[in-house]
């Protein structure tokens, strides 16, 4: 890979608040180096306003590794940019080449309001769990592993929609805005382990009902948020969701 510095023109959505209108504002960033992610290169472009006496641009981010869920930009309409599997974040200046165009927008559904430039609440999502998204547990010295078995399949099952980082990027992809396969992947987590049995038929309703009120669309089979999700979590977590959703309601 070489290490020649690269210059990117990006055009940047700037917005001062909620309810002021916001417009793409074209930057060229020189230096850029290939080694760089992209949030390093919005850091770059970031320093060089600074330097010009202008505004940054804000953008969210924490743990930089993929794990947090904080990052998120649409880079050229793809939620992440186009690397399958990877948070904005992780996302590397070497897959792109000097004099490339980028148009970086934040995530775009109703639910989700900008509050500045490329940042958006995402709170809908942390009202999403408070609903269900957990189990209640007596505290106290942990259970004897042995003593509450776990199927190998149902265990790896659970574990890969564990993985979801509620990065949000599923509903900015989805022509509905739906956020049927975060929550698909809280409940299918928690369904498919014996920890949350007890709160299972009573949490699927709650976060179907929060989903919602939040204002997000339904899901429509359209199979984009399964592609834009970068810890690749299964469209078959909304299937049990739909069916764990029906059976609590039958049986209710
Ligand atoms: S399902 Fe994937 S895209 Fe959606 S919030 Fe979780 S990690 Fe992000
Ligand atoms: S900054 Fe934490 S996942 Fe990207």
């Amino acid at each position: 890979m070489s290490d020649k510095l690269m210059t990117i023109n990006v055009k940047v959505w700037r917005q001062e608040g909620p309810n002021t209108p916001g417009r793409l504002v074209a930057y060229a960033i020189e230096g850029v180096n290939p080694h760089m992610s992209f949030l390093e290169m919005l850091d770059l472009l970031n320093e060089q306003l600074i330097t010009r006496g202008e505004l940054p641009i804000e953008f969210d981010n924490d743990c930089r590794e993929g794990i947090c869920g904080s990052c998120g930009v649409v880079v050229n309409g793809t939620p992440h940019g186009p690397q399958k599997g990877t948070a904005a974040c992780q996302l590397h200046m070497r897959h792109y080449h000097d004099g490339d165009s980028l148009v970086i927008e934040p995530w775009r559904a109703a639910a989700f309001p900008v509050i500045r430039d490329l940042v958006v609440d995402r709170t809908a999502l942390d009202r999403i769990i408070a609903a269900g998204g957990y189990v209640s547990v007596n505290t106290g010295a942990p259970q004897d592993a042995n003593a509450l078995p776990v199927e190998k399949q149902k265990s790896d099952d659970a574990f890969d929609f564990a993985a979801c980082i509620g990065c949000g990027a599923c509903i900015a992809a989805c022509p509905n805005a739906s956020a049927a396969l975060f929550t698909g992947a809280k409940v299918s987590h928690l369904a498919l382990l014996p920890q949350g049995e007890p709160e299972r038929r009573i949490r699927v309703v709650r976060m179907v009902e929060q989903m919602e009120k939040e204002g997000f669309g339904d899901c429509s089979n359209h199979g984009e948020c399964e592609a834009a999700c970068p810890k690749q979590i299964s469209i078959s977590g909304i299937a049990i969701m739909r069916r764990e959703y029906v059976k609590a309601v039958v049986s209710s």
